[in-house]
């Protein structure tokens, strides 16, 4: 890793209980997270629908957490301010769903937050070279979006050895998104990701939301 950032769990809300939402947020603060991964879903470029940018403003007061909105909405070029407005650090989007990618990105910058891009599985991650001067942070997807609790999927990690050079000479951030547990993790430690993404892996009913993360967030730590 060349850039300077350790190790990350960026724990996805998509599977919080949103009745206790901002007890489960801090939960997972408190025991030391940094980031929090908040899945935007609109029912059409995936099937599923969660929240915008109202929740984002919400979550907004309840926590300093860095907090990146994956869009996997189509359009986004419509909401990208509001959801800047209301709070969001970082905004990842699919190179799809932009009819400019490069005027995307750098709206997004010109909005004052970090920009990235989403790489969907059967998609192929050199698609994002182009952009590479642009983009602060790149978004593996290792399932198929649209809901949370699904399998790994490690062959979505074939080529990224092919990009490693660019992307540490961009100082790109690599982040992984999908099916992260204490089992699969192990299998992405040392390939040169900072930050893992994990829903049902945090929030659910085995301990609490910062408990999982402990155990999450060591055994990131331990394999940087
Ligand atoms: C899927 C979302 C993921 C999801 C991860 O469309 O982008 O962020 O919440 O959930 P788990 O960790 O349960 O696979
Ligand atoms: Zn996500």
């Amino acid at each position: 890793m060349t850039l300077n950032v350790k190790a990350q769990i960026s724990p996805s809300v998509l599977s919080a209980d949103f009745s206790r939402l901002g007890e489960q947020i801090r939960s997972v603060a408190d025991s030391g997270g940094e980031v929090l991964h908040l899945d935007v879903m609109d029912g059409h470029y995936v099937p599923n629908l969660t929240f915008g940018p109202l929740l984002v403003k919400a979550m907004r007061k309840m926590t300093d957490m860095l907090l990146e909105a994956h869009l996997m909405i189509s359009d986004p070029d419509l909401y990208i301010e509001n959801f800047i407005e209301a709070g969001a650090d970082i905004v990842l989007v699919h190179p799809s769903t932009c009819s400019s990618v490069e005027d995307t990105l750098k709206n997004i910058h010109s909005l004052g937050a970090k920009a990235g891009l989403v790489v969907n599985p059967f998609e192929k991650l050199s698609l994002i070279e182009p952009y590479l001067g642009l983009m602060d942070q790149l978004l593996i997807m290792s399932v198929v979006p649209g809901f949370g609790g699904q399998s790994f999927m490690p062959e979505v990690l074939t080529d990224l050895p092919d990009l490693r050079q660019a992307l540490d000479e961009h100082d790109v951030l690599v982040e992984i998104d999908g099916g992260i547990n204490k089992t699969t993790i192990g299998s992405v430690l040392g390939m040169g990701i900072h930050r893992f993404v994990a829903g049902s892996a945090i929030f659910n009913k085995h301990a609490t939301p910062g408990e999982n993360f402990r155990t999450l967030q060591s055994l990131a730590s331990a394999g940087k």
